[in-house]
């Protein structure tokens, strides 16, 4: 779908020939717009501004997600300068949240001009910013931070963004070799893919220390042994069925270890819109609910739960990193590398196969990890090389 003229644009395109004459810095217009993408620009902003003179970087948040907790509270945990600009686009249906952000960001990218747009992750506003910037005229070009992650399943709205999003991208940055050989088989030319590591374990490497020392399980009163869990994917909490079956599961592992699950905007809505009843447990057993979490927080209670039940992408990285057995509650991801190298096991969202999984975890010692080339805390400085030498 790339066309030969943008991919050459690459090599010989309007950004090295602005350099070439007037070595005025590139000017790269990073996108954020969901709390996934908060952790993955926090690296790219350092690793760019770190170098004034090659790089001129401005940061969009598109406003998707926007209360406190799902997105101010990323910013201050993880320092990330203040947007330069803020689209206010907020929720909507895949098509209305998806065309708000692509109006508001064509007026941006007509008045910026940027030579590049850089977006990050698989989320609506990664494909909407990724199509204004392919579709300007002339193009602007696409960088796509986390390329390449396929987990098969086009039910997956994440899973069509991502798609999308590589098809229009002029430069791909990788996290695996899984991706590199995604890319391969959708014949995405292989001098516009990159693999640099994980620009989300650079954070998570960058913060680990600062998150030792938060007091959130004081706050919410709770100690070690203790589950975590996160829901949010709709296959999971759309779907009263699949939500029932999970429930029943917690239910039955909260009787061996407590449960701590934030919970998302989304999931909350749904656990009271389906009138789904949560077990609740009383004193040191059951499942506990309470409000989206910070990322140092969050980052503490990864780091000491015994066990992990998600159905989040990032997350399956993170634990794997800790060294945290992690459940994940679907049947496939886009992360195959969390289960071959880390902690990562598909459940899918099967009762008895969620609490026989959790009672082997229990059971067993911390599993072993393999170390995952690349996934060492410098993803971002390789990613600004790359644009360095573009120039
Ligand atoms: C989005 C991403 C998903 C990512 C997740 C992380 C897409 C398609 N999905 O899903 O990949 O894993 O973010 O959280 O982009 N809401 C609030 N406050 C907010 C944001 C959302 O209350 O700050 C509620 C709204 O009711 C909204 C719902 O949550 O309708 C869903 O938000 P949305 O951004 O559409 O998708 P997520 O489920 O968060």
């Amino acid at each position: 779908m790339v066309s030969r003229a943008r991919s050459r644009s690459v090599s010989s395109g309007r950004g090295s020939a602005r350099r070439r004459t007037d070595a005025k810095p590139l000017r790269l217009l990073i996108v954020a717009g969901a709390r996934p993408n908060f952790m993955k620009v926090a690296p790219l902003l350092r690793a760019f501004r770190a170098r004034p003179d090659r790089f001129e970087a401005r940061l969009v948040h598109t406003g998707q997600h926007y209360d406190e907790q799902m997105s101010d509270v990323f910013f201050q945990d993880l320092e990330i300068p203040l947007p330069d600009i803020h689209l206010g686009v907020g929720s909507g249906s895949h098509a209305a949240q998806t065309a708000r952000i692509m109006e508001a960001f064509e007026r941006v990218a007509a008045s910026e001009r940027p030579d590049w747009v850089v977006v990050v992750g698989d989320v609506n506003s990664t494909l909407a910013c990724s199509v204004v910037a392919a579709k300007m005229s002339p193009p602007v070009r696409v960088a796509h931070v986390e390329a390449g992650l396929r987990s098969g399943d086009r039910t997956m709205p994440e899973e069509v963004n991502r798609i999308v999003t590589d098809a229009l991208s002029d430069l791909l940055f990788t996290t695996s070799p899984d991706a590199d050989r995604n890319l391969a088989a959708e014949g995405v030319a292989k001098r516009k893919v990159h693999r640099v590591g994980n620009v989300m374990i650079d954070t998570l490497r960058r913060f680990l220390a600062r998150a030792d020392s938060s007091d959130v399980m004081a706050r919410l009163g709770i100690a070690p042994p203790f589950g975590l869990l996160t829901l949010h994917r709709p296959s999971n909490v759309d779907d009263s069925q699949a939500l029932r079956r999970i429930v029943a599961a917690l239910e039955a592992i909260s009787r061996d270890i407590p449960i701590l699950f934030p919970v998302h905007p989304r999931t909350l809505k749904m656990i009271e819109s389906l009138g789904v009843d949560m077990p609740v447990g009383a004193g040191a057993s059951g499942l506990r609910l309470v409000d989206p979490l910070g990322y140092l927080d969050f980052l503490h209670l990864q780091k000491r739960a015994r066990l992990i039940l998600t159905d989040s992408g990032g997350i399956q990285e993170e634990a794997s990193i800790l060294g945290v057995p992690c459940l994940t509650l679907r049947e496939n991801t886009e992360r195959p590398i969390t289960v071959t190298r880390g902690t990562n096991r598909l459940v899918g969202s099967d009762t008895a196969k969620i609490v026989a999984a959790a009672r082997r975890i229990l059971r067993a010692p911390a599993p072993r990890t393999r170390p995952i080339p690349l996934w060492d805390g410098k993803a971002a400085a390789r990613i600004a090389a790359v644009f360095a030498r573009l120039g």
